[in-house]
């Protein structure tokens, strides 16, 4: 009996589970000669004392792909590779726990890990895959933000929330005559923001890839009160930044966490039209985890149980170093290596924000 280990790593998102699931339902089919166990809290489940594992069973999975988030948790502080630590003065520091996670693995009788994560946990796959380990990835994201596949699962999931959010905002929009800001996640991607634009009918759209002009922004508002049009609503990206300005976000504060933390643009542009001396009320909503909670839509459930199926085969084929990814409709892989090399950001030349300007949506450029 092999055995191969399971993690889900950085922010959560909906379709964790049905992966899990599709993975040991694929092993079971198969013949059951694989075991699968999972690490709770990605790699740090395997890197305690005591290891903190699940064997996931037919029964431990059953009725899970319908359930948001992960049975077996996630952390943003678990890289094998840049660890959290305290020293003996009790300041936090990072060490590299790599050759005891391969100890780990040996001692524990696994044969292959499946690493459940976004751009973050791939290039953690690709390093651990460089020491020796038989690694496969899975892709995952709300943001959509990983190259090589055409499309993560949680995405869609991600922007049916924000869209129904949206769709509420206007009409309170409309009853006072405001104009609403909707901050949305994406990281340095606008693809929640834009497809949640055409979605909801928005009449600016602020993503990072088109840094936006204020003044514009501002002359869309006022036109729009001049011709007794009145309320305005805005989908922004968190990772949106004015012409010759910065993104908003602070320092992760917590040990072992290096991402910026995003959010808080919404309210920067809602000061900025403020103080541009237009007359409309300005609100802000900042939707945040929101979108990346409760149940997966169909769409993410079949997705994710494709590439937790994929995931397997990939072990099973020993194409260890490959990442599972969806490609003109087909479920295939790719190099992990060339999956980490570009990001996806909005191409100025996408049929989606073609669609966006015909539809009178600006971008504020
Ligand atoms: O990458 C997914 C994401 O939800 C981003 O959209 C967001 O910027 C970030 O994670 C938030 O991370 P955290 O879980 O650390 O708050």
């Amino acid at each position: 009996m092999k055995k191969i280990l399971v993690g889900t790593g950085g922010g959560d998102c909906p379709g964790l589970n049905a992966v899990i699931r599709g993975i040991v339902k694929a092993a079971k089919s198969d013949g059951g000669h694989y075991e699968i166990w999972g690490s709770i809290e990605a790699f740090n489940g395997i890197l305690k004392d005591e290891p903190d594992l699940v064997l996931l069973d037919n029964a431990a999975v059953g009725g899970i792909h319908v359930k948001g988030g992960t049975i077996i948790k996630t952390t943003n502080r678990g890289n094998p590779l840049s660890f959290p630590t305290q020293d003996a003065d009790g300041n936090w520091t990072t060490i590299d726990r790599s050759e005891e996670l391969m100890g780990k693995m040996k001692a524990n009788g696994f044969d292959a890990v499946i690493n459940i994560g976004g751009d973050g946990s791939q290039k953690i796959s690709l390093s651990l895959f460089e020491k020796g380990m038989n690694i496969v990835g899975v892709p995952k994201t709300i943001d959509n933000d990983l190259s090589a596949t055409d499309l993560t699962f949680g995405f869609t999931t991600a922007v049916q929330i924000a869209s129904d959010c949206f769709d509420k905002l206007v009409t309170t929009a409309s009853s006072h005559n405001r104009v609403m800001i909707m901050e949305v996640m994406g990281r340095d991607a606008g693809w929640i923001a834009l497809h949640t634009a055409i979605s909801g009918g928005a009449e600016i759209c602020l993503i990072p890839e088109i840094p936006y002009d204020l003044d514009t922004v501002v002359g869309i508002i006022n036109s729009r009160y001049k011709k007794g049009k009145g309320f305005v609503n805005i989908v922004i990206a968190e990772g949106a930044m004015p012409k010759d300005g910065e993104v908003v976000g602070s320092t992760a504060k917590d040990a072992g966490d290096k991402h910026i933390k995003l959010g808080g643009v919404g309210n920067a542009l809602r000061s900025q039209i403020e103080e541009s001396g237009c007359e409309a009320q300005v609100r802000t909503t900042i939707l945040g985890h929101i979108q990346r909670g409760g149940t997966p839509m169909a769409f993410d459930r079949i997705l994710a149980s494709a590439m937790g199926v994929k995931a397997f085969d990939l072990v099973k084929n020993g194409q260890f170093g490959e990442m599972v990814a969806l490609q003109n409709n087909e479920i295939t892989s790719v190099k992990i290596a060339d999956a980490v090399k570009d990001y996806n950001h909005v191409n100025l030349d996408h049929y989606l924000l073609k669609t966006a300007r015909a539809l009178g949506i600006s971008f504020g450029d």
